[in-house]
């Protein structure tokens, strides 16, 4: 089996949903208690086992970028006060030189199209895609159970997540011919589907392990849900030909491309923390 090195982040989208913090700020760049959004998720990558991290980005997204390189001008400063612990700590979670790559998606055509710019930089090899709006919040990182699957079964991995019946229509949702436990078959998909016509509650979350071939369906896919080339589309047929398969996530999924999820995420993550967990239930408590 294929070992997964490979991850795609598809960090094009112009985040509308949070302006005006996002008029300047990419979305993926706003911080989840003090780190962003887009780190979280990259770690996630990386507690599994990637060792090269593409991002598919576009235009007043540098500061992505930025963030993944070593900081030279901080390092010094930070070393010439003393703050030892802070720039291990930074660069401990800087990736390595050759790690990134970076490849812009030039005109906002929907997720499908952002994950076929990666093709030349994926190669021939299976990987996975990670969404970084969506965080997992789990013991064990979700992408890490997904290779496990994956070196298991072979084929496809797509998480999903249980979802209240009237959020259906925000996401692709999964059948699974009535399966809800272990690491169903899936038998079919469906993007945004109108409400009342969903096939099941399993919302795809946002943690994807898909072959290669998907790229030459993504090459001619037309457009769907929202006029945007939809990954699931192509997804669809894929399936005619290769496996797929459901990884059930059990932990709490963040929703952070909405306010109300990214208000929570920031407040569960918070909570974990020694050092501010207590003051913060006793502000919270406080505030209500
Ligand atoms: C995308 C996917 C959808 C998935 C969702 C998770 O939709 O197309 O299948 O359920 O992410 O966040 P988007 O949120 O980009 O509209």
């Amino acid at each position: 089996m294929t070992r997964i090195r490979k991850a795609v982040f598809p960090v094009a989208g112009l985040g509308t949903r949070f302006l005006p913090a996002t008029k300047t700020i990419p979305k993926e760049m706003l911080p989840v208690v003090d780190r962003p959004v887009i780190q979280h998720v990259v770690e996630e990558a990386r507690a599994a086992g990637i060792e090269h991290f593409i991002f598919v980005t576009g235009r007043g997204k540098g500061a992505i970028e930025d963030h993944f390189d070593d900081a030279y001008e901080l390092n010094a400063v930070l070393e010439q006060r003393g703050r030892k612990e802070d720039l291990l700590r930074l660069k401990s979670e800087t990736p390595k030189p050759g790690q990134t790559s970076f490849t812009r998606q030039q005109e906002p055509l929907g997720l499908g199209h952002a994950v076929w710019c990666a093709r030349e930089l994926v190669g021939n090899e299976p990987f996975a895609v990670l969404l970084p709006d969506m965080l997992h919040d789990d013991a064990t990182p979700c992408l890490a159970t997904m290779i496990a699957d994956h070196a298991h079964h072979g084929g496809n991995v797509i998480a999903a997540y249980s979802v209240p019946k009237e959020e259906t229509h925000r996401y692709g949702i999964l059948d699974l011919a009535g399966a809800a436990e272990g690491t169903p078959k899936i038998h079919g998909m469906v993007e945004k589907p109108k409400q009342g016509t969903a096939p099941s509650n399993f919302a795809i979350s946002g943690r994807y392990i898909l072959s290669p071939e998907i790229f030459k369906i993504l090459e001619t896919q037309h457009r769907g849900a929202g006029n945007e080339i939809q990954l699931t589309d192509a997804m669809v047929t894929l399936m005619q030909s290769q496996p797929f398969y459901a990884h059930l996530f059990r932990g709490r999924v963040h929703d952070t491309g909405h306010q109300l999820g990214f208000l929570t995420a920031n407040i569960a993550y918070a909570l974990k923390r020694d050092d501010i967990s207590q003051a913060l239930r006793t502000a919270l408590k406080d505030l209500l």
